[in-house]
């Protein structure tokens, strides 16, 4: 089974009203447990690699432990880079063998986003590899991209039918009030579903994706908190919106916060009643396979996807 792009994965989904997930991966652990949980669910794949995540394990270690992950597990995968900030990574992603990349344009003024991510699409189009473009801005922090809650900007749908076609990407991530990270809402979670459907209706047949999608799984936060973690407030978007967005034009949906939690909540409990272990092995075993068990109630319970592949 080989590496592949996710357009046959998203046509499939969205004639079948569910999305893929898709999730960042760091190190082995994390690919491990994802991975297995795709595997036993029969469940299509994307995996993520951030510019953080390729400064932190390398490229190389990445790529090739997803080739052996596809080779242990016999599941077709996609290789995306998430938010690619410009055409440079982006580039150095598809020469390295990625199947699908990010240009995340969406801090540019309209027509410098179109210019960019047109400039990545013909260079990745020209080497078999897909494109995901971004309209609209999510607020949140990671590695490279720091928006504030005021920056923040909902997807105008005037402007998706014009940057798709001048752009030519492959699929379209929205911002329709999810964020990145573990402190989504400060009041009741909201979604504007009004705009998703408005896109939808102008984009007939076209993936859109959904970022910052993790759930902040409240089991999880708790134990962090039990076991002396301080996540007061944590909150995520609840698991029957990403439902609806699955069953509407969205294919793929990001989760990273979630694997994070999972593996911290883990590590946490662990050192909490094994306070004198000090073997890797012992607190990372439980860690990945606190990752699988996430994975697999994701697909399961929330992207519709298993038994999929
Ligand atoms: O949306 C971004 C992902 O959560 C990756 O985060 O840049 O810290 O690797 P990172
Ligand atoms: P979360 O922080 O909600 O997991 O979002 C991840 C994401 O959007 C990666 O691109
Ligand atoms: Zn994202």
């Amino acid at each position: 089974m080989p590496l592949v792009t996710s357009k046959e994965m998203f046509r499939k989904a969205y004639e079948g009203g569910y999305a893929i997930g898709a999730f960042n991966v760091n190190n082995m652990e994390i690919i491990q447990g994802i991975t297995e949980a795709a595997k036993e669910e029969n469940a299509p794949l994307i995996l993520q690699v951030s510019a953080g995540a390729r400064k932190y394990a390398k490229h190389i270690y990445l790529m090739k432990l997803i080739e052996a992950a596809i080779e242990d597990t016999g599941l077709n995968i996609c290789v995306h880079l998430d938010h690619g900030e410009d055409f440079e990574i982006c580039k150095a992603c598809v020469d390295g063998g990625f199947t699908s990349v990010m240009i995340d344009g969406s801090k540019y003024p309209f027509e410098e986003n179109i210019r960019l991510t047109k400039q990545v699409v013909d260079y990745a189009h020209e080497h078999g590899v897909v494109v995901e473009g971004e309209l609209g801005r999510l607020a949140g922090i990671e590695d490279a991209i720091n928006v504030s809650e005021k920056d923040a900007a909902f997807t105008d749908p005037g402007q998706v039918e014009e940057f798709v076609k001048r752009t030519g990407v492959d699929s379209l991530a929205i911002a329709i009030g999810t964020s990145h990270g573990a402190y989504k809402f400060k009041g009741e979670p909201r979604l504007r579903f009004d705009i998703l459907e408005e896109v939808q209706k102008r984009l007939p047949g076209f993936p859109i994706v959904l970022h910052g999608a993790s759930s902040v799984v409240p089991e999880l936060v708790d134990t962090i908190n039990k076991y002396g973690g301080q996540m007061p407030g944590a909150k995520g978007v609840p698991e029957e919106m990403l439902r609806k967005a699955a069953s509407m034009a969205v294919c793929k949906i990001n989760i990273d916060s979630d694997l994070r939690l999972a593996m911290t909540a883990s590590i946490r409990k662990y050192f909490g009643e094994n306070p004198g272990e000090f073997d890797p092995r012992k607190y990372l075993g439980p860690a990945r396979e606190a990752i699988k068990a996430v994975v697999k109630h994701k697909i399961r319970n929330v992207l519709g996807c298993s038994g999929k592949a």
